[in-house]
């Protein structure tokens, strides 16, 4: 099969490594308007045929069914190489964020389903690992009873991308090149991870803030506007009894650094580290009174990593296996949760995302 990735950057790179784990041989076509970086990621995979416009590319061979196209540019830049890749008849694997803003992701999404074409993101990074399935496994097993909390936080006192992390890419702290700060970064992946376990019809954002801490080593030359402390209270809707969710993420923050999700029951609670598969999952319940503390089982690693999984999950789908993935209307309302969040912490006025699935009873 082909494989055309569009931003020959950091994460286009991990995208090149993860082709060589698919079970068939990938021929690699790359597009980046910058010469330099084109240049040394075909230094790395010699094999590639590069090319600095993405047109030309799409344009040099006609498109075969299974051809996949990775968009792996900054936000600003996802929109238009979306729209000629699928417009070329190729699927399309967009990074997240999925755009700059709802409309932009609505109208990607029309452009897909006009073309008969997959359109997928990469927030799905974290599905399928071991200790995610084992999460949604205890859920589903009921013996959590019923679910009315969860705590969702991951608050890192220093971290922030084009700063801490990956000071070469500054576009990260621009909003007209990244759409936002640590939530069109990380929220992608904190809402593709809690709609996959809690799985629900209907989400309520009662209220959502976020903030820029100031440091002393902020950057005074480039443009620095972005929110990278956010917070929201939802309701999760899935059956008869609502879930009451606490949402946190932080790139900088002031406060302790503070990680924790836990998901709490009437017969007890579970607690894991997302994005960390290596940490163990705890089940708490009562024994006579007392708290009894159990380390869950997770089954082995996946000979996959973080980085493999969204060419994987995606490559699956376009084969027509069982996958992961998040397609078309279902990685249009990952994205949707995060630009609600916005919208909320902006007007103050709460608001509610129905979901294009049945929510499983938990
Ligand atoms: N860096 C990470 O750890 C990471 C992880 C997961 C996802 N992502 C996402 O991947 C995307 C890219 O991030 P990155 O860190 O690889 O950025 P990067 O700055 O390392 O690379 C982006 C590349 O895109 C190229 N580019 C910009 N506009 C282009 C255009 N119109 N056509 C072709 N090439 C263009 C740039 O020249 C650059 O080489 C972002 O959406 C980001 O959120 C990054």
């Amino acid at each position: 099969m082909r494989l055309y990735i569009i931003g020959a950057g950091v994460i286009g790179r991990t995208h090149a490594e993860a082709a060589y784990k698919l079970s068939e041989s990938v021929q690699l076509r790359v597009a980046d308007t910058n010469a330099n970086t084109l240049a040394s990621f075909c230094e790395q995979f010699p094999e590639a045929v590069g090319f600095t416009d993405t047109q030309e590319m799409l344009n040099s061979e006609a498109a075969e069914n299974d051809d996949i196209v990775i968009i792996s540019t900054p936000p600003l830049a996802h929109f238009n190489p979306t729209k000629q890749a699928l417009e070329s008849g190729r699927h399309v694997l967009c990074e997240k964020p999925l755009a700059m803003n709802e409309s932009q992701a609505c109208e990607m999404i029309e452009i897909a389903e006009k073309n008969n074409r997959l359109l997928g993101c990469c927030s799905v990074r974290f599905k399928g690992m071991p200790h995610m399935e084992t999460v949604k496994e205890v859920l589903r097993s009921g013996c959590l009873g019923d679910i009315y909390h969860v705590t969702f936080v991951n608050k890192w006192e220093r971290s922030r991308s084009g700063i801490e992390y990956q000071p070469s890419s500054r576009w990260f702290l621009d909003s007209t090149k990244s759409g936002g700060g640590v939530l069109m970064d990380w929220g992608p992946y904190d809402f593709t991870t809690l709609n996959d376990i809690l799985n629900p019809t209907k989400i309520e954002i009662n209220a959502s803030w976020n903030a820029q801490p100031i440091t002393e080593i902020d950057p005074l030359d480039t443009p620095f506007d972005v929110e990278t402390h956010v917070g929201a209270f939802m309701t999760y809707h899935h059956g008869a009894r609502p879930i009451h969710v606490h949402y946190e993420r932080a790139s900088c923050a002031h406060g302790q650094e503070y990680v924790k999700a836990e998901i709490e029951g009437t017969l007890g609670s579970l607690r894991w580290t997302p994005f960390d598969s290596k940490q163990p999952v705890f089940r708490r319940y009562d024994k006579h009174g007392q708290i009894v503390e159990e380390q869950v089982e997770t089954g082995p690693r996946s000979p996959y990593t973080i980085f493999d999984n969204p060419l994987l999950h995606f490559y699956r789908k376009v084969k027509g296996l069982e996958s992961y993935a998040n397609i078309n209307e279902y990685a249009l309302m990952n994205f949707r949760c995060i630009t609600s969040l916005y919208s909320v912490a902006e007007t103050g006025q709460k608001q509610t995302i129905d979901l294009p699935r049945k929510g499983v009873a938990l």
